[in-house]
């Protein structure tokens, strides 16, 4: 299963995609992480100390040979997955895309058709589990990046203009043959936070698969560079997003 979560700056992709990462390892099912964000920052929520990222390679655009009907993986996954992956806590594997290195350097271009050709090739692997957390931009709708995600999950926070934004991107999504586009509510703090969300899922005909309440030990866990699963106090985030998990017929171990 190829998890695609995206929406709005700030509404909660990577916390959630840290924390569905680390939920889903600990079966001990195959997790892949792909930090899709050029600013990325992946590594830390998933629980990896700071300095990490120095460690991480990014994957490099001559993983990818264009070939007839889009870009393709010119190596074999595993070999590939043996290379850049970095091992992060509970078995998760960390993959991040190619980050602009210098001022003035053009397009992402090549990095976008790099996690495409991952994740198409992820697709011989049903049984894993892939979650991609990407960037706030529509580009990797845009660009059609996720083409081969199975679901795109869109995170909405309690007001307009994040709603807004899930409404774009929803439109998007659409347009890919991705088979279920999905919504879910993040930072909820009131019945009425749910509502206004849940009013909105239906007004558009938008599947709301779960809602995670705001909890004030997710900033603390960002402040202290820790993952949010490893953080006591912010048990009702990590229990929303298992029940979210589930909701997707992604099997967890809280
Ligand atoms: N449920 C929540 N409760 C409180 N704060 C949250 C919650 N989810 C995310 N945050 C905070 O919101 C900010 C943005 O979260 P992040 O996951 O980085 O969003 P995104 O990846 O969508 O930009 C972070 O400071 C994070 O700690
Ligand atoms: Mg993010």
């Amino acid at each position: 299963m190829r998890l695609a979560v995206a929406g709005k700056g700030g509404a909660g992709k990577t916390t959630i995609s840290a924390t569905a990462a680390r939920l889903t390892a600990r079966t001990g099912r195959r997790v892949v992480a792909i930090d899709g964000d050029a600013n990325p920052n992946l590594a830390v929520a998933l629980g990896l100390a700071p300095m990490a990222d120095s460690r991480i390679q990014a994957l490099p655009p001559s993983l990818v040979s264009r070939r007839l009907g889009g870009a393709g993986l010119i190596a074999p996954l595993d070999d590939m997955l043996d290379r850049f992956a970095l091992p992060a806590p509970d078995g998760v594997r960390l993959l991040a895309m190619g980050a602009p290195a210098h001022a003035d350097e053009g397009c992402l271009c090549s990095a976008h058709a790099v996690v495409s050709a991952v994740l198409e090739d992820l697709g011989a692997h049903p049984d894993w589990f892939t979650v991609v957390d990407m960037e706030a931009s529509p580009e990797h709708l845009s660009r059609g990046t996720i083409r081969h995600a199975d679901v795109v999950c869109l995170v909405a926070e309690p007001y307009y203009r994040s709603l807004e934004t899930v409404r774009r991107m929803a439109a998007l999504a659409a347009e890919l043959p991705v088979a279920r586009i999905v919504v879910v509510a993040n930072k909820v703090r009131s019945a009425g936070d749910g509502e206004a969300i849940a009013e909105f899922c239906d007004r558009h005909g938008f599947e709301l698969v779960g809602s995670v309440p705001w909890c004030d030990g997710v900033a603390a866990a960002d402040r202290a560079r820790q993952a949010v699963i490893d953080v006591p106090g912010t048990e009702p985030v990590t229990v929303a997003v298992a029940g979210i998990c589930e909701a997707l017929g992604i099997p967890v171990a809280v």
